[in-house]
């Protein structure tokens, strides 16, 4: 019932910590903060070298289950977020069915306390079947237990039903979140329009086909003054948009994926399907951008756009693949490479980027801090550890990243749910 992490760096920003520290977890929660704790009977974790965060949360997984599970369960959805780091995760509704009622959002949260290793949150559809033009039942969708809405893979076209997904939602505080892409603009495009896209001989989607979204629910957002929160974002121009809206108070955040700010749509030469997902990757300039915001606090939290599937889907024509990469398992070895071993963040920053930044936007009580008496949810991080990114060794059964074979340095070291260890290196 208790565990004891000895020695280690506790970064927590949540109450400005960063110093070496004991950690006791007593039943579950966060009992004691201490410069030396004795053992008295727990169980004892040395952490010397080891950074000591409160527990990451992906806001922005599709685990698949119901009705893709050739693509991903909630099992090894779950066991690939423990190994990358993650306590929390929370799963987008494009599943099948859609989760736009409470009996799916019931059967998510039900199957996960039964198998997942982490805790899963659900974020409900915005509208029925996700389709795009009846609003789903939102009051019902949060009594299930869904923390957002979102019809993330597709984006509300309609301004009118974002409108009033917004005003419905602010009604429980919860944030809806969009996938912001103009589906006129953005075609049947395969990859970011651009130079490359002409090289390659692929139709391209433009940046502006998310600008203008994201524009659109800026304005949304000012006027009902409810809470929009930006899916994957990926553009320079959507940065520029939500930075300008922060400034005059307008209630926005935004997230980015990993692959955005360590990849451009030169990667897409070698025409691997693997880097193939929606948003695109975009261009340098778009990439130096993102890097900036994460840098000056524009962006509220790295998210991985979890996006399993299997081989056989993937192993086709560029044309023909489906969008998506997997991430959970490379998300916090990139960001210790390429954000803090860089120099560009630091350690505290990730760490709000990765946990206490997501539990604020979803407003999950006792998660995103390890102030005494918050949930024992602790991610460890070896930050010297070198690291060969191994697809056959992931606990997802996606294999579809662009990442296989990369070198980095700095990986989780333990993942701790609820004061039980659920993963360690
Ligand atoms: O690349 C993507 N894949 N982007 C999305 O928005 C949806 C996702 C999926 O569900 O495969
Ligand atoms: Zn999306």
């Amino acid at each position: 019932m208790k565990l004891l992490i000895k020695n280690g760096r506790v970064v927590d920003p949540s109450q400005d910590l960063d110093d070496t520290r004991d950690v006791l977890i007593v039943e579950g929660k966060i009992a004691k903060i201490d410069a030396s704790i004795p053992e008295a009977g727990a169980q004892v974790l040395q952490a010397v070298g080891r950074v000591i965060a409160p527990g990451f949360i992906d806001m922005h997984v599709h685990l698949r289950e119901p009705g893709y599970e050739d693509k991903e369960t909630i099992r090894t959805g779950c066991a690939a977020a423990a190994a990358g780091g993650f306590t929390s995760i929370c799963c987008m509704p494009n599943t099948n069915p859609v989760n736009d009622s409470r009996a799916v959002t019931e059967y998510i949260l039900a199957r996960a306390r039964e198998e997942g290793a982490v805790n899963v949150y659900a974020i409900g559809a915005i509208t029925r079947g996700s389709q795009g033009d009846l609003l789903s039942e939102i009051g019902d969708l949060r009594a299930g237990g869904c923390v957002a809405i979102s019809d993330d893979g597709k984006p509300v076209s309609n301004a009118l039903i974002m409108r009033r997904a917004l005003e419905y939602a602010g009604m429980w505080k919860m944030p809806v979140i969009d996938h912001c892409e103009d589906l006129n603009l953005a075609e049947n495009g395969v990859m970011h329009e651009g130079y490359y896209s002409t090289v390659l001989g692929l139709k391209g989607i433009p940046g502006m086909s998310e600008d203008v979204m994201v524009q659109r629910n800026i304005l949304i957002a000012s006027a009902t003054g409810q809470h929009v929160h930006i899916a994957h974002l990926s553009t320079a121009g959507a940065i520029a948009a939500v930075r300008e809206a922060k400034r005059r108070g307008v209630h926005i955040t935004c997230e980015v994926a990993p692959h955005h700010f360590a990849l451009t749509d030169k990667d897409v030469s070698s025409y691997d399907t693997s880097t193939k997902m929606k948003p695109p990757l975009r261009s340098e300039e778009d990439r130096q951008a993102l890097l900036a915001a994460l840098k000056d606090g524009t962006v509220d939290c790295i998210a991985t756009d979890h996006a399993p599937h299997t081989y056989d889907e993937k192993n086709v024509e560029y044309d023909y693949a489906p969008f998506g990469i997997v991430g959970l398992e490379t998300a916090v070895s990139l960001s210790l490479d390429r954000l803090v071993h860089s120099g560009l963040i630091s350690m505290t920053r990730l760490v709000g980027l990765l946990s206490t930044n997501p539990a604020r936007i979803l407003g999950l009580k006792g998660k995103g801090s390890l102030r005494i008496g918050s949930d024992a949810d602790v991610t460890l991080l070896n930050p010297q550890r070198k690291i060969t990114v191994d697809a056959d060794r992931f606990r997802s059964k996606g294999r579809n990243t662009p990442f296989n074979g990369w070198k980095l340095k700095g990986a989780p070291a333990a993942t701790i749910v609820a004061g039980k260890i659920v993963w360690q290196e």
